[in-house]
């Protein structure tokens, strides 16, 4: 099989790295790739967004799956031109994709498919949403419709920070067109799980549950990054639980879909809370989280090619998943200053000391590797990722492989994984 990989990020190296030990891969380029998928396959510079481009080269290349990682290019719809091109893509259609492009229409789906989720109420016009926080009270959640990269969602802890929220989101322009709508929506508490599954369309299929760390600073503190460390399982959301959680969000969902005609395959990401009232959706991601992908795929045991093949075919029901019993915990090396501004190009070594020590793998992200030399290019650099017993033993070789990596104004938290411990 020859396949095209569609990203840059962390996610990208680590689907890259699973891919090649497939048997029935031959080959894997990378679209545009970093420095860690030039060491797996072959970098194309074509940008994520660019469908035509990404398209004529699937063609060109005789690509028998392409695999998009981010979900910019699945909301710009690179399945259904695939489609028109006769080429499998593993990932939804732009219709289906909407889950995570739009989070009215992700709630009007939830609401219509009965899955539990925060009461909410979906406004166009700035005066209307106030009122609606007016009524409600805080705390409240504010939330952009469209993609705005992680940063359009405000948890507010009084009405005046959330009608600030709603000027910045609906009259400043904040987030573009992304703002034009926003979801005003009941604050849940609880403890945050991620709940990843494969879809055929009809089957779905779990992968163990996973925890991000989104939160920039040690003990949850400080703005939203796109995730500073990762492990898998969370004690949260136990695998007793799975079908529960399969029954009530991921089945619904997916039925609702497919009574319009309308499939959903590829990856179904539920980012849940658990409460005392039970399990609630807070958004779905219609491909792997970055950086839970990285520790999932190296729990998983099982040839990803021909998995991402079934699920294309509608064959999933049919397909093993083999995941291995062990914990898995990653760690991001970010560039100082990250989520705002940092700095680059600062030359990163140490890979080789950090994968001798067993179990760990490191996964590269804003990297480029040019005469043999790594640098950094982006804000989230590395994710140093570790196997192990249990989840402390995973933590203890994952920051013992952090402390092998080289790179001036680097910083990672020192406390991922903290709840699972706790
Ligand atoms: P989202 O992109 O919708 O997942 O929101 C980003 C983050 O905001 C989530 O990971 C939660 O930490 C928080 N969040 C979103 N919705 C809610 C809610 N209804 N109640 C409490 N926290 C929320
Ligand atoms: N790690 C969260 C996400 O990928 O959206």
């Amino acid at each position: 099989m020859r396949i095209l990989i569609v990203g840059n990020g962390g996610r990208e190296h680590a689907l890259a790295w699973k891919l090649r030990q497939s048997p029935t891969v031959d080959e894997i380029f990378i679209a545009p790739g970093n420095g860690g998928t030039a060491l797996e396959g072959t970098n194309v510079p074509i940008a994520v967004d660019d469908i035509p481009a990404l398209v004529a080269f699937a063609k060109e290349q005789k690509i028998d799956l392409v695999v998009p990682g981010p979900e910019l290019p699945l909301v710009l719809g690179i399945r259904d031109a695939l489609d028109t091109a006769g080429i499998p893509c593993f990932g939804p259609n732009a219709y289906a994709a909407q889950l995570e492009g739009s989070k009215a229409f992700a709630k009007r789906i939830m609401q219509e498919a009965k899955v539990p989720t925060a009461a909410f109420g979906v406004f166009d016009s700035f005066e209307e949403a106030r009122d609606y926080v007016l009524k409600i009270g805080a705390p409240i959640v504010v939330k952009a419709d469209g993609l705005a990269a992680g940063k359009g969602v405000v948890v507010a802890q009084s009405t005046d920070e959330a009608i600030a929220a709603l000027k910045e989101i609906m009259v400043d322009h904040a987030f573009g067109s992304s703002g034009n709508h926003v979801v005003v929506e009941e604050c849940l508490i609880g403890e945050e799980a991620s709940f990843i599954c494969f879809c055929d369309g009809t089957t779905v299929k779990p992968l163990p549950s996973s925890q991000d760390h989104k939160a920039v600073g040690e003990g949850d503190t400080g703005p939203n990054t796109g995730g500073m460390g990762a492990y898998s399982p969370a004690p949260v959301l136990p695998a007793e639980r799975y079908d529960e959680i399969i029954d009530l969000v991921m089945k619904p969902v997916c039925e609702t879909l497919g009574k319009q005609d309308r499939p959903f395959v590829g990856i179904l990401y539920a980012g849940l809370m658990m409460t005392a009232k039970g399990p609630y959706v807070l958004e779905f991601n219609v491909r792997f989280g970055d950086p839970e992908c990285q520790p999932l795929l190296m729990r998983f045991d099982s040839d990803l090619a021909e998995v991402m093949m079934a699920c294309v075919q509608g064959r999933l029901a049919e397909t093993p998943l083999n995941i291995k019993q062990e914990t898995t915990l990653g760690v991001v090396i970010a560039a100082d200053g990250y989520p705002n501004t940092y700095p680059k190009g600062m030359e990163i070594s140490g890979f080789a000391e950090a994968e001798a020590i067993e179990g760990v793998k490191v996964f590269q992200a804003g990297t480029s590797l040019a005469n043999g030399v790594t640098r950094s290019t982006g804000g989230r650099v590395l994710c140093v990722t570790a196997l192990g017993s249990d989840l402390a033993a995973a933590q203890k070789r994952a920051y013992e492989g952090v402390d092998k990596i080289k790179m001036d104004k680097a910083y990672c938290r020192r406390d991922i994984g903290f709840k699972g411990l706790r």
